[in-house]
């Protein structure tokens, strides 16, 4: 027989965050939207917060994809996601109120569930840390995670038979009986397993089959947007371990939690910064601890979507960015929040790390007594929050965008100038 290639598949492309978090990832998924079918998140749970304003709507996604401000999309929280039934459902409510249909966002059947002794147990362990916390949401992920691994987890399959349901809840409240004794405020065995088949019911209808939800997109030719959640930097293989999150984030991580090859993915887009910030402990060489990193906290509006705690602010750092780069075979780049860097005389840029006078890379960003090469830009006054043109910026502007590029060593696709889906500005586009 003769058997003909084809190769008519569609690719899927992916956006990932390429420091550590909240670079505005929603905000850019917002708008590609438009252009794709499928907006599918593929790791992470509700650590992550993703922003989105439209005229006056605002909207705070935790588990949803960003998509959903647009009515064609179908919205698919992926296999690698640990997701909390309780959030889940109270964002699908919130996103019904805003007259959203709902019925276009489906969860994979792989996709794990984030229980109430998840984030007991996650906020016990943070404590035990003590000095050497990580700073998590509390929300429950890493031991989400952990159970997973240790083949312990509850699926969203397991949904669909509360006799399943029940013992697996039974079994992991056991297996941590030790753990968990006499933290406040768990419901008993029996309020959980009857909470839990409650908020089932209701979460059922939108479980699918996720590898064939996604395969069957692909094959129909849809055209697919992968939504990264959290950044680069907080990747559990590849970040600043062990102050990372507890999932891969980078975009291998995609095919991972879709269930796709490598063949699938088409291109890899990054959303950087034009600055740096870091919510939690951790690394962080380009952080600035004096009024400059104050100005950035306050023009930037930095602060957690989800914690509300104040994110740690510094200068854009060019050595973790090259590195994540390469982790994530980036083909391109959107570079946001370059309206909050207006009014500084100069911009400073990480340029190089030294370690007892070497130059090191980013294997030594935890390290003791590692110090910051800084490169300084010419800055720029104007307020750019109305500009829509590359050419309508500030010639300084230009400029620093210019030694971003060549930093990351990819080309700009777009540039946002505020929170606010109209306000960019596009390459290629005068
Ligand atoms: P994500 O987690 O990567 O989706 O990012 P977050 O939504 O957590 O944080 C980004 C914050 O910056 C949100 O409050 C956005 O509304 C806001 N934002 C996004 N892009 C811009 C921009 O270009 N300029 C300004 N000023 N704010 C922006
Ligand atoms: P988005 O998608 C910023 C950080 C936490 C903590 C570490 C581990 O909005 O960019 P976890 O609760 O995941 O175990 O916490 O990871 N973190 C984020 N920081 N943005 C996020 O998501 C984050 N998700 C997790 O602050 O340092
Ligand atoms: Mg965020």
């Amino acid at each position: 027989m003769n058997v003909q290639a084809t190769n008519d598949i569609c690719k899927a492309d992916i956006i990932v965050g390429i420091q550590w978090g909240d670079e505005g990832k929603g905000r850019v998924v917002d708008y590609y939207a438009k252009d794709y079918d499928v907006i599918a998140r593929f790791g992470g749970g509700d650590n992550a917060g993703h922003s989105i304003i439209v005229g006056n709507t605002k909207l705070a996604l935790r588990i949803v994809p960003s998509g959903v401000m647009h009515e064609r999309p179908v919205l698919f929280i992926g296999g690698g996601t640990v997701v909390s039934l309780a959030g889940l459902l109270g964002e699908l409510g919130n996103l019904e109120q805003l007259g959203i249909d709902i019925s276009r966002i489906k969860v994979s059947d792989r996709a794990h569930i984030v229980l109430p002794y998840h984030a007991a147990q996650d906020r016990a362990n943070e404590e035990a840390r003590g000095a050497a916390a990580i700073g998590t949401t509390g929300r429950g992920i890493g031991p989400a995670y952990v159970d997973k691994v240790a083949r312990a987890g509850i699926t969203f399959s397991d949904l669909r038979n509360r006799t399943v349901l029940a013992d697996k809840i039974r079994f992991n409240l056991t297996a941590r009986s030790g753990n968990l004794a006499g933290v406040a405020g768990l419901p008993s065995e029996e309020e959980l397993i009857a909470q839990t088949l409650e908020l089932a019911e209701r979460a059922l209808p939108h479980v699918v089959d996720g590898v064939g939800f996604i395969h069957g997109a692909l094959e129909d030719g849809r055209r697919i947007l992968i939504e990264g959640a959290q950044g680069s930097l907080l990747d559990v293989g590849y970040g600043t371990y062990p102050y990372v999150t507890s999932s891969h984030t980078i975009a291998g991580g995609a095919c991972i939690g879709l269930g796709i090859g490598p063949t699938s993915i088409g291109r890899v887009t990054g959303v950087v910064k034009a600055y740096a910030t870091r919510v939690g402990a951790g690394p962080f060489p380009s952080e600035l601890h004096d009024e400059q990193g104050e100005r950035l906290r306050k023009a930037g509006a930095e602060f957690g979507t989800v914690t509300g705690r104040p994110r740690r602010c510094g200068w854009f750092d060019s050595v973790a960015a090259r590195y994540a780069v390469r982790i994530n075979g980036l083909t391109s780049a959107v570079v946001t929040k370059l309206d909050v860097l207006s009014g500084l005389e100069r911009i400073g840029v990480v340029t190089g790390y030294r370690l007892g006078g070497n130059r090191v890379g980013f294997e030594s960003a935890g390290a003791p007594g590692l110090e910051t090469e800084v490169e300084w830009f010419e800055g720029w006054m104007e307020d750019l929050t109305s500009v829509r043109s590359i050419a309508g910026l500030p010639r300084a502007a230009q400029q620093y965008l210019k030694e971003l590029a060549g930093f990351l060593g990819v080309p700009i696709d777009h540039v946002s100038l505020g929170p606010e889906r109209s306000q960019l500005a596009s390459y290629g586009k005068t």
